[in-house]
């Protein structure tokens, strides 16, 4: 078989072109950055985990009748998606202050909020994904007040989800990150769930001791980032049956 095109590059995935029209195949990257890529490096097996931990959310959530670009995991790095058009906006849900949030109004971290808060995010690397209302979504067209209406009840429901989900574990969602996609099938055009749900664009903390599970070790130099990545996959059971041996190991690429 050929070797695929290459159709993108970003900070952590690479998508190539998929076996059928209307597919991408999806590559995890072991590459992080942080701050607008001011700060790069590698967490060995990243792209494994993440791989595997976004296949089990995405599949949790079409579960519940979200819908999803994920169709179905290919190889420990790859995965098979729905092609869609991204909406060039960062979803961005909180239920816990932290981050920039807490920063930016004062909020002692890890104080709970009155109530799930989303704010949105411009998708522009050069701009560094400056914070915008929904004004500005709707008056620039980058989505349609309709499209914002099933973005906000499909964020709300994930967030209820997955914060049981994760709760069941004993992992406190603090916040998270989505991107949504516009799918295109046949006349009709459906807001879907794309990207990627995993310690990246989560902030994952231990119910009983709040460490932190999530790229934040990576982002405020904390160290055993590896290993906190594999112990969210451990606790939602999906670790390889072989153990952590097995997610450092060469991957193929078909
Ligand atoms: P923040 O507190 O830095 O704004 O991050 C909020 C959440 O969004 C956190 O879970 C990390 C995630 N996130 C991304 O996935 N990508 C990004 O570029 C940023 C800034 C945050
Ligand atoms: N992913 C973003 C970046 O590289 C930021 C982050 O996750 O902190 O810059």
């Amino acid at each position: 078989m050929a070797r695929r095109r290459q159709l993108y590059e970003g900070k952590a995935k690479i998508l190539f072109e998929g076996p059928e029209p209307g597919t991408l195949v999806q590559y995890f990257k072991d590459d992080a950055t942080a701050f607008n890529a001011q700060k790069k490096g590698t967490i060995t097996g990243k792209g494994v985990l993440n791989n595997r931990i976004s296949e089990f959310l995405m599949t949790k959530l079409a579960e519940i009748n979200v819908p999803t670009h994920f169709i179905r995991r290919l190889n420990m790095r790859e995965q098979l998606i729905k092609e869609v058009e991204i909406i060039p906006v960062e979803v961005v849900v909180r239920n816990i202050a932290a981050g920039s949030l807490a920063q930016r109004l004062g909020i002692p971290e890890g104080t709970r909020l009155p109530r799930s808060i989303v704010e949105y995010y411009y998708k522009n690397d050069q701009l560094g994904d400056p914070m915008v209302a929904e004004e500005h979504i709707t008056a620039f067209g980058w989505a349609t007040p309709p499209d914002m209406d099933d973005i906000v009840h499909l964020t709300l429901r994930i967030n209820d989800f997955l914060t049981g989900l994760f709760l069941g574990v004993g992992i406190t969602l603090v916040d998270f990150k989505l991107e949504f996609g516009r799918l295109y099938e046949n006349e009709d055009m459906r807001i879907v769930l794309a990207d990627e749900i995993s310690p990246d664009n989560c902030r994952l903390w231990d119910v009983k001791t709040n460490e932190k599970m999530d790229k934040d070790r990576f982002r405020r130099d904390l160290g055993k980032i590896e290993e906190a990545y594999q112990e969210v996959a451990r606790r939602l059971g999906i670790l390889p049956e072989a153990g952590s041996r097995d997610m450092k190991g060469p991957e193929t690429m078909q």
